[in-house]
C-alpha cells in the first residue's frame, strides 16, 4: 500500500505515520527526517536545504523530488510506503504521479489530517524526540512514562528541532496554506483524498486511519 499523509505542520503527519509503519509494516519516508539528516551530514542538499529550513520556507522542488525518486526504488520501499511531508507543492504531486508511473506503482490513497492554525504552535513548541531512537514525544500530550528515558529504546537523550520555534511555525503555517494546502483539491479531484479529525487524541486520529486503510484493504 502506498499513502500520502498530508496536513500543516504539526499535524501529526509522523506520529500517525510511525502507527502506520507498525499495523502495515510499511515504510515511512519522511522529507523533512531526509533533509535536516543531510544537513547534519553537511551534504551538498544539505548545505542548500539549510537556511532555506530554517527560514521555514520549503527547499525546491528539484532536490526532495530527487530524493523520493531515489529512495522509493530502495529494497524496503517494494511492499509500501508512507509519504509523509511530500508532496507539498502541486508540481511536486505531478513530479509524483509521473515518477509512479514509470515505476509501475500507484497511490492508493492521501489521508489529509485537518486542524486549524492555533492548536499547531502549541503541538510544535511542545515537541521533542529521543535523540537515539528518533520517538516523537510531547511535553503535555506525550511525556516518556520516565521522564528522563525513552520509552521505546531505554535511551536517556532528547533533542528539539530548530525550526520548532513559533516564528518559524508561523512562516512553515504561512508556505503550507499557499502551497501545500491546494493539494487537497488536487488529490479531492482525482478520487484519491480521505480526510480524518487532527483535534483527535493521538489514538483518535490513529483510529480514522485505521478505519480509511481498512475500507482500501476491502476495496482492492
Ligand atoms: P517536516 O519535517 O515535514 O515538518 P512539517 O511538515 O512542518 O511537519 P512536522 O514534522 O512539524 O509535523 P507533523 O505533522 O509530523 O507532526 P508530529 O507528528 O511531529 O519539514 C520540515 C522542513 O523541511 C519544511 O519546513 C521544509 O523547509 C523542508 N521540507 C520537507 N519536505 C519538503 C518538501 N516536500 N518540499 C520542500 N521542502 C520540504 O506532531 C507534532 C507534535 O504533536 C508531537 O509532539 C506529537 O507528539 C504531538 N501530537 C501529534 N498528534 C497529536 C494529537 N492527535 N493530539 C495531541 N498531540 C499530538
Amino acid at each position: 500500500m502506498n499513502l500520502v499523509l498530508l496536513g500543516p505542520p504539526g499535524a501529526g503527519k509522523g506520529t500517525q505515520a510511525k502507527l502506520i509503519e507498525d499495523t502495515r509494516k510499511i515504510v515511512q519516508l519522511s522529507t523533512g527526517e531526509m533533509l535536516r539528516a543531510a544537513v547534519a551530514a553537511g551534504s551538498e542538499i544539505g548545505q542548500k536545504a539549510k537556511l532555506v529550513m530554517e527560514r521555514g520556507e520549503l527547499v525546491s522542488d528539484d532536490i526532495v523530488n530527487g530524493i523520493i525518486s531515489d529512495r522509493i526504488d530502495e529494497k524496503d520501499c517494494q511492499s509500501g510506503f508512507i509519504l509523509d511531508g511530500f508532496p507539498r507543492t502541486v508540481a511536486q504531486a505531478e513530479a509524483l504521479d509521473k515518477l509512479l508511473a514509470g515505476k509501475g506503482k500507484r497511490l492508493d490513497a492521501v489521508i489529509e489530517i485537518r486542524i486549524d492554525d492555533d492548536k499547531l504552535i502549541e503541538r510544535i513548541t511542545g515537541r521533542f524526540t529521543c535523540a537515539n531512537c528518533g520517538e516523537g514525544y510531547h511535553d503535555v500530550f506525550k511525556r516518556p512514562k520516565n521522564d528522563e528515558i525513552c520509552d521505546k529504546c531505554g535511551g536517556t537523550e532528547f533533542k528539539r528541532r530548530a525550526d520548532d520555534t513559533v516564528e518559524t511555525v508561523r512562516s512553515r503555517l504561512k508556505a503550507y496554506h499557499a502551497q501545500t494546502a491546494p493539494l487537497i483539491s488536487y488529490y479531492g479531484d482525482r478520487g484519491k483524498l480521505s480526510t480524518v479529525d487532527g483535534l483527535a487524541s493521538i489514538d483518535g486520529v490513529a483510529q480514522q486511519i485505521e478505519e480509511v486503510l481498512t475500507a482500501i484493504e476491502v476495496r482492492d
